[in-house]
C-alpha cells in the first residue's frame, strides 16, 4: 500500500479516510465535506457561510492530495480549495469504522470458462458458478442448441415455456417466435434490465448462444443487483426501502399478449437478496401515492447508477458457440446497439 493509500481512498461516492494514530477509518460523503470547508466561514465572525442548500449531492473533488502534514486538501470542480486536518476530520467522524459493501470489480476472468476445459463437469461448473457470481460465461461450446439444451436438461435444470415459445431467436428478421413485437428483436440498444417481470414466476436463469456476431456493436452487458443492492443499502437507506417496499406496476401489452404485475424492485427474506425485477420498458404508469413517487424517482436513478457504473458491469463481445448463462433473479443483462445479421437463441430454464 502507498503512502496516499494509508491515509485515503477515494470510493467514488465517498471518501475513505484512514487514521493511523487509532487504527480506525471513516468515510465522508463529498457533499459533507465540501459544506464544511473551514475556508468557507465568515472572515471576522468565523460563522459558516456556505448553506447545504448550496452544495450539490453528486459534488465530487477534481484531485485529492495529502498534504506534508498529512491532512488532505480537496480541490474541487469549480478550484475551490478545502483543507482538512486529519485530526479535525476524526474528531467529526460520522461514520467511524462502518463499513459499506463494496461492489467487486467485474472481471470478466470472473466467470469465463472454456468449455474444453470443463466438459466433464460442464453442468455441475455451470450451476456453481451461477450460485456463487451469478453468471458464467462459455467459451467455444457448440452451434447446436438442441444438444446444449439436452445436455442442461439431463439433470440440475429445465426448460421453461414463455410468451414466444421455448428457444428465441434474437435477430431483426425473427420470423419463428409468436409475439415479435419486442425490443430483444430490433438493432435497438437494450439497456440493463431483468426479463418478465410481468409474470408471477419470471424464468430463474436466461441463456444466450451466439451463433453469428453483429457486423458492428452488440456487446452483452450483465451487472449484479445482488451487490449493487447491499452498497445502496449502505450508501442511501432510504433509497433501499423506496425500492424494496413501494411497489411498482409491470405491463407487457403486445398486439396478442398482456400481462401485468405488481412487486418491488428489489425483494429480500429478512436480510437475504432474493430477487430483482427491473425492466424500464415495461414498467406501466406508476400510481404510488403522491409523496412516495419524487422518492421512488429518485431511488431508481441512484440505483441505476450505480449498476451502470462501468466498473459495475460484466461486457462481452460474444463468439459463435460461446454463450451466457445467468440468474435472472440477481443479475441485469442488456445489450449494445449493433448493425448486420447479430443472431442469439435464447432459452429460459428453471431449476427442475
Ligand atoms: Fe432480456
Amino acid at each position: 500500500m502507498s503512502d496516499k493509500q494509508e491515509i485515503y481512498e477515494d470510493k467514488n461516492e465517498y471518501l475513505r479516510v484512514y487514521f493511523k494514530t487509532t487504527g480506525q477509518y471513516s468515510n465522508y460523503h463529498y457533499f459533507w465535506l465540501r459544506h464544511n470547508c473551514a475556508c468557507c466561514a465568515h472572515e471576522t465572525t468565523r460563522e459558516r457561510i456556505l448553506c447545504p442548500s448550496k452544495v450539490p449531492l453528486d459534488i465530487r473533488p477534481r484531485e485529492i492530495l495529502v498534504q506534508e502534514n498529512k491532512g488532505i486538501r480537496l480541490i474541487w470542480e469549480d478550484g475551490h480549495v478545502s483543507d482538512f486536518a486529519l485530526d479535525w476530520l476524526l474528531e467529526h467522524a460520522y461514520a467511524l469504522d462502518e463499513s459499506v459493501t463494496d461492489i467487486q470489480a467485474q472481471n470478466l476472468a470472473h466467470i469465463a470458462v472454456q468449455y474444453d476445459d470443463c466438459k466433464d463437469d460442464f453442468v455441475a461448473i455451470c450451476d456453481r458458478y451461477l450460485n456463487e457470481k451469478g453468471a458464467v460465461l462459455v467459451r467455444g461450446c457448440t452451434l447446436d442448441v438442441d444438444a446444449l439444451v439436452a445436455y442442461l436438461t439431463d439433470e440440475v435444470f429445465v426448460l421453461r415455456d414463455s410468451h414466444f415459445g421455448y428457444i428465441e431467436d434474437l435477430r431483426t428478421d425473427n420470423t419463428t417466435n409468436k409475439n415479435t413485437d419486442q425490443l430483444g428483436y430490433t438493432n435497438a440498444a437494450v439497456n440493463l434490465h431483468t426479463d418478465q417481470p410481468f409474470i408471477e414466476h419470471p424464468p430463474r436463469f436466461q441463456l444466450l448462444l451466439c451463433v453469428q456476431t453483429a457486423d458492428e456493436g452488440g456487446e452483452n452487458m450483465l451487472a449484479d443487483a445482488l451487490q449493487a443492492a447491499h452498497y445502496l443499502r449502505d450508501l442511501d437507506r432510504v433509497a433501499f426501502e423506496a425500492l424494496t417496499e413501494i411497489p411498482v406496476v409491470f405491463h407487457r401489452n403486445q398486439k396478442n399478449f398482456e400481462c401485468k404485475t405488481r412487486y418491488p424492485v428489489l425483494s429480500f427474506d429478512a436480510d437475504q437478496f432474493r430477487q430483482i425485477r427491473s425492466s424500464y420498458f415495461t414498467l406501466a404508469p406508476q400510481t404510488s401515492s403522491f409523496g412516495q413517487m419524487t422518492q421512488w424517482y429518485r431511488a431508481y436513478q441512484l440505483f441505476t447508477k450505480i449498476i451502470e457504473d462501468p466498473a459495475h458491469q460484466f461486457r462481452v463481445l460474444l463468439q459463435p458457440q460461446d454463450f451466457v448463462l445467468y440468474d435472472n433473479y440477481r443479475m441485469l443483462h442488456g445489450r449494445t446497439t449493433f448493425s448486420g445479421g447479430r443472431w442469439m437463441k435464447g432459452i429460459y430454464f428453471d431449476y427442475q
